[in-house]
């Protein structure tokens, strides 16, 4: 008796094994990484990278994947249940690049509930249904090299129930109510639109964005106040905009912890007033280089009291010292004993 019970569990065993590789597809590579104390925690990693054009999806994963790469696949457009069934739920991070995604379904990624990085660059998207990533906690969303003409924030925004929502509380003993009948707040930290059809800068309100990048796209003008509501952002990537010609003053003025900003290969634009970098009171580092800007604007500094570098033309880089040394130009006082340097003539004033 005790014979066969060892048996039918070893047997129970073996199935349950086996179950945990049969579920990684034959075309795929899974892996599994063991980490802390005692290997505590792992970590499901599935590559399933260019499966090839007869693969029907969603492709079986292992159940608690948390990496899954489905990059280059011919995807096309994404309906609800390309990413559902077991092992997606768990899903942190999902790489869906280069898959020839046209349109997404409204629901196509609403089983993704801890979702935390989506990469879905090199792809043919000209817009996103409305409250697609609502509910999800993203911090990182690259959606470079698209067809995205405008961006609609309402992507990050939880679905708007039109009817009143009404909740009984009564008979309770309640001590604090804490609810959200609105839904999550977004966590994107991270938003990627570079190389893009954006014409302007899209407004992008109530998101606590830290990095944001618009390279590549055909913007012409930057306008005053332009980045007014992303007053977390740390780094601004506005580089190759090859239509550029005019950054308007107090473009970046809501900026006060941004610390670097790419204006880089911005061939058209030939000079900034001194005012476009009011503002900018965390600024440490600019890049102007290969842009049309080949002179820094008189009395810029002021603007900028945190700023260490400067990097300007083909291979000008201008950077604070403590005092003057044995460089050419001295561009302007910064702050006492603080003078910014370059390793070239006649940059300014
Ligand atoms: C400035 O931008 C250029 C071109 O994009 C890049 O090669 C360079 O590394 C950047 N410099 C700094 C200091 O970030």
């Amino acid at each position: 008796m005790v014979i066969l019970l060892c048996f039918a569990f070893s047997l129970l065993l073996a199935v349950v094994q086996s179950n945990s590789i049969k579920n990684c597809h034959p075309g795929c590579h899974c892996e599994v990484e063991s980490f802390g104390l005692f290997d505590s925690f792992s970590l499901t990693r599935v590559d399933c990278r260019g499966l090839g054009p007869s693969t029907t999806m969603p492709i079986l994963i292992p159940l608690d994947t948390a990496q899954l790469d489905l990059s280059s696949n011919a995807m096309g457009p994404l309906t609800d249940t390309m990413l559902a069934g077991p092992g997606y739920t768990t899903l942190v991070g999902l790489d869906l690049s280069n898959n020839q995604i046209t349109k997404m379904s409204p629901n196509a990624l609403s089983k993704l509930r801890y979702l935390e990085t989506l990469d879905l660059s090199h792809n043919k998207l000209e817009s996103l249904p409305p409250s697609c990533f609502s509910g999800l906690p993203l911090v990182e969303v690259d959606l470079s090299h698209n067809s995205f003409q405008e961006f609609d924030l309402e992507v990050f925004s939880t679905k708007v129930n039109s009817e009143p929502v009404s909740v009984d509380l009564s008979h309770n003993n309640l001590v604090s109510v804490s609810m959200n009948l609105r839904g999550r707040v977004s966590h994107i930290q991270t938003l990627t639109l570079s190389a893009n059809r954006l014409s302007s800068v899209p407004h992008l309100p109530g998101l606590p964005l830290r990095y944001l990048s618009l390279d590549g796209n055909p913007i012409v003008e930057i306008k005053e106040g332009a980045f007014a509501p992303l007053k977390d952002l740390v780094y601004l990537s506005i580089s190759s905009l090859h239509e550029l010609q005019e950054i308007k003053p107090f473009s970046f003025r809501d900026l006060g912890n941004l610390q670097v900003l790419d204006l880089s290969n911005n061939h058209k634009l030939k000079a900034l007033d001194p005012a476009v970098f009011s503002g900018l009171n965390s600024l440490q580092e600019l890049n102007l280089s290969n842009s049309g800007v080949v002179s820094l604007p008189n009395n810029m500094l002021t603007h900028l009291p945190s700023i260490k570098s400067i990097t300007l033309g083909r291979n000008i880089h201008c950077w604070k010292t403590q005092k003057q040394g044995q460089f050419h130009r001295q561009l302007g006082q910064v702050e006492h004993n603080q003078v910014l340097n370059c390793n070239a003539e006649g940059i300014v004033l």
